[in-house]
C-alpha cells in the first residue's frame, strides 16, 4: 500500500474536509477471524449490549408504535446484524408492539462466521415463527448492488444499522440508499459511538494515523447528524452511556489487551504494527483521565454510544 496515497473518505462535517494519507495500517476488518474474536472480548469487557438493550426496552417499543400504517406484514432489513442477538431482541419488541402481524427478515451480514450464529440462534426459538428470515451474506453496498438490479420495488417498515456504518466507504450514500426503502412512518435506526466519550476523542485525535483505505473507520454520530442536517433531515437522537474494562491493554504482550486494543483502534495487530510513538500516544489518551476512570485496580475506558432515529423516506 502507497502510504502517501491521499484517502477519499467523504466528510460530511464542515471542520473536516483536510485530505487524510492513507495509513499503512491494516484494517481489522479484513481479517474476519480476528475481528470476531476480537469483537466478542470487546462485549465481555463492555457494557455496551446491556446499555443497548435498555434502550430496546426503554425507548424503542415508543418508537415502533406508530410504524406500519396498519398493515398485516411487516418488511425489515437488519444491516450488519452479527451474531443476531440485538437484532432478535428488536424484533421480539416489533413483535409485542405488532403480536397480530408477521414480518419479513431481510438479514444483510458479510462474515459467514456471523451469519451462522445467527442461523443457529434462530433455530432454538420456535417462537419465531411469525418471521421469515432472507439471509444475505454480503456487504451493504452488495446488497444496495442486487437491490437496484433486481429492480426491487418492497418498501421496509424498519431498517437498523447496529454499529456498522465504520465499514462503508461512503455512509452519506448508504444512509441515503436504506432511506429511500422506507415506507410511510417507516423508521431507520443508526447506532455509532457519539464524538462525546472517549472513543470520539480517539478518533479525533488519532483519525489520520488509525483511518485505513477503504472504510470509514473513524466516523462517529457527529459524521451522521452533519449528513442529516445538510439534507434537511429531521431525526431523533438518544444518548447511550457505555464503558469498557481496557485493563489488559495496558499490560505489554498480553493477547487479550492487543485484541482490545485492535478492536479500539481497529487496526490488525496494532500493538505490533503500530509505530512506537503511536502506540504510546493512544495508550496514554487511553489512561487519560478524561476518557478513563480507575476503580481499583482496573482501568475504566468511558464512551457514549448514541442512537440516531430517522422517520422520512427521501
Ligand atoms: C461491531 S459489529 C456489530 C454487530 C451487531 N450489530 C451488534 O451490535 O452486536 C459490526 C458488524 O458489521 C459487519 N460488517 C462489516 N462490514 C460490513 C459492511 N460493509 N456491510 C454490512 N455489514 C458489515 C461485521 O461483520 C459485523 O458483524
Amino acid at each position: 500500500m502507497n502510504p502517501n496515497k491521499i484517502h477519499r473518505f467523504i466528510f460530511y462535517c464542515p471542520d473536516r474536509f483536510e485530505p487524510i494519507m492513507a495509513s499503512p495500517l491494516m484494517s481489522l476488518v479484513h481479517d474476519d477471524d480476528r475481528y470476531q474474536k476480537s469483537f466478542q472480548l470487546f462485549l465481555e469487557r463492555s457494557s455496551e449490549h446491556q446499555c443497548m438493550k435498555d434502550f430496546i426496552h426503554n425507548k424503542l417499543p415508543h418508537i415502533l408504535a406508530s410504524i406500519g400504517d396498519g398493515k398485516s406484514h411487516l418488511n425489515v432489513i437488519e444491516v450488519g446484524s452479527g451474531a443476531g442477538d440485538i437484532d432478535l431482541e428488536m424484533l421480539s419488541e416489533l413483535h409485542k408492539k405488532h403480536p397480530e402481524v408477521t414480518i419479513d427478515n431481510e438479514v444483510v451480514e458479510p462474515s459467514s462466521q456471523q451469519l451462522h450464529h445467527y442461523q443457529v440462534l434462530v433455530s432454538q426459538k420456535p417462537e419465531l415463527n411469525y418471521t421469515k428470515f432472507t439471509w444475505n451474506k454480503m456487504t451493504a453496498s452488495e446488497f444496495e448492488e442486487n437491490w437496484k438490479q433486481k429492480k426491487m420495488t418492497k418498501k421496509a417498515d424498519f431498517v437498523h444499522m447496529i454499529q456498522m456504518l465504520y465499514y462503508v466507504k461512503d455512509l452519506g450514500a448508504t444512509i441515503s440508499f436504506f432511506q429511500s426503502l422506507l415506507d410511510k412512518n417507516g423508521k431507520l435506526i443508526i447506532t455509532l459511538v457519539s464524538d462525546k466519550g472517549g472513543w470520539g476523542k480517539l478518533c479525533q485525535k488519532y483519525r489520520n494515523q488509525l483511518c485505513s483505505t477503504g472504510i470509514s473507520y473513524c466516523v462517529t454520530t457527529r459524521d451522521i447528524r452533519c449528513f442529516l442536517d445538510s439534507k434537511g433531515v429531521s431525526y431523533q437522537s438518544f444518548d447511550l452511556p457505555s464503558h469498557m474494562d481496557i485493563t489488559e491493554c495496558f499490560t505489554e504482550g498480553d493477547e487479550k489487551g492487543e485484541l482490545l486494543l485492535d478492536f479500539l483502534t481497529e487496526v490488525l495487530d496494532f500493538s505490533k504494527t503500530a509505530s512506537p510513538e503511536l502506540k504510546a500516544g493512544v495508550l496514554e489518551l487511553l489512561r487519560h483521565p478524561d476518557c478513563s476512570s480507575r476503580s481499583e485496580d482496573r482501568v475504566v475506558f468511558i464512551y457514549n454510544l448514541e442512537a440516531i432515529v430517522i422517520d422520512e423516506p427521501t
